[in-house]
């Protein structure tokens, strides 16, 4: 029997998974800042909004206004959703900037601050379907290898009782065993990188998929680009397809 899916917003990604990201599971996406995690997650919770799905997001790092600016700028338009109810934006980031400012001045110190985010997914409500966590930064920062791994996994087991699809973001500069805590918990991880070609010198972005229970996957990087209508997945490279044309030519 096959697993359900649900569209990632990014058709060639979507057929890439068999459908779109495995139901009611847990992906991990990790890359350095500024390489698509947050566009990738927006075209998820855009498509599942109008899809009718209930979503949350929780953005820990940048407010409300910045997050809906950046979908503005590539043509997604979350006010209606907002205003509908199908999409709830949670201030954890307000909610933190304030205590930073509260605790600083009562002189307290500022690590108990992200004690509470179990809470946070524990207060999610029953009937949201989808949950977005950008990102995990802030937890990682804050705790030592066994709590983070104890949080993640509290946080995974929470969301997969409540049914809800996650994608779960994180940065890159804690490649250590905390980021690895957090793919083998993970359902599936998906990788973001930025690089330049070593021939041309020319930059580039790609896509890589180590890990997906439950589906196919071909281990080939994939390229992409990301324009004023978000990310666009580019030619899908297939070393058989070029061994096979190569070959055609010689005949
Ligand atoms: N409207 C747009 N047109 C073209 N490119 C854009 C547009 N909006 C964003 N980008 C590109 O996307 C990049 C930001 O992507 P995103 O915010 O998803 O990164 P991130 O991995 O979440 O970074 P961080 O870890 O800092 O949150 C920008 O640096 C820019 O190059
Ligand atoms: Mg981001």
């Amino acid at each position: 029997m096959s697993i359900s899916r649900i569209p990632t917003g990014i058709k060639e990604l979507d057929a890439i998974l068999d459908g779109g990201y495995p139901s009611q599971q847990g992906i991990l996406v990790s890359g350095p800042p500024g390489s698509g995690k947050s566009i990738l997650a927006t075209h998820f919770l855009y498509k599942s909004c109008k899809d009718g799905k209930k979503c949350v997001l929780m953005l820990t790092q940048v407010n409300v206004e910045s997050f809906l600016e950046q979908a503005e700028s590539i043509g997604l338009d979350f006010r209606p959703c907002i205003e509908k109810g199908t999409l709830e934006i949670t201030k954890a980031f307000e909610t933190r900037t304030n205590k930073i400012y509260n605790a600083e001045r009562h002189g307290a110190r500022i690590g108990f601050l992200e004690k509470d985010c179990v809470q946070s997914v524990q207060d999610i409500p029953e009937d949201v379907e989808i949950v977005v966590i950008d990102n995990l930064d802030m937890l990682s920062l804050y705790h030592s290898k066994e709590e983070f791994a104890d949080k993640f996994f509290t946080i995974n087991d929470i969301l997969y009782a409540k049914k809800c699809t996650t994608l779960f973001l994180v940065g890159q500069e804690e490649k250590g065993i905390k980021q690895a805590i957090a793919q083998h918990t993970s359902f599936g991880n998906i990788e973001l990188y930025m690089d330049r070609d070593t021939v041309t010198g020319r930059g580039m972005r790609q896509m890589y998929i180590p890990k997906m229970r439950c589906t196919y996957l071909s281990l080939e990087p994939l390229n992409f680009k990301i324009t004023k209508e978000g990310i666009k997945i580019e030619r899908i490279f297939q070393r058989d397809e070029i061994i096979n044309d190569a070959l055609d030519a010689l005949i």
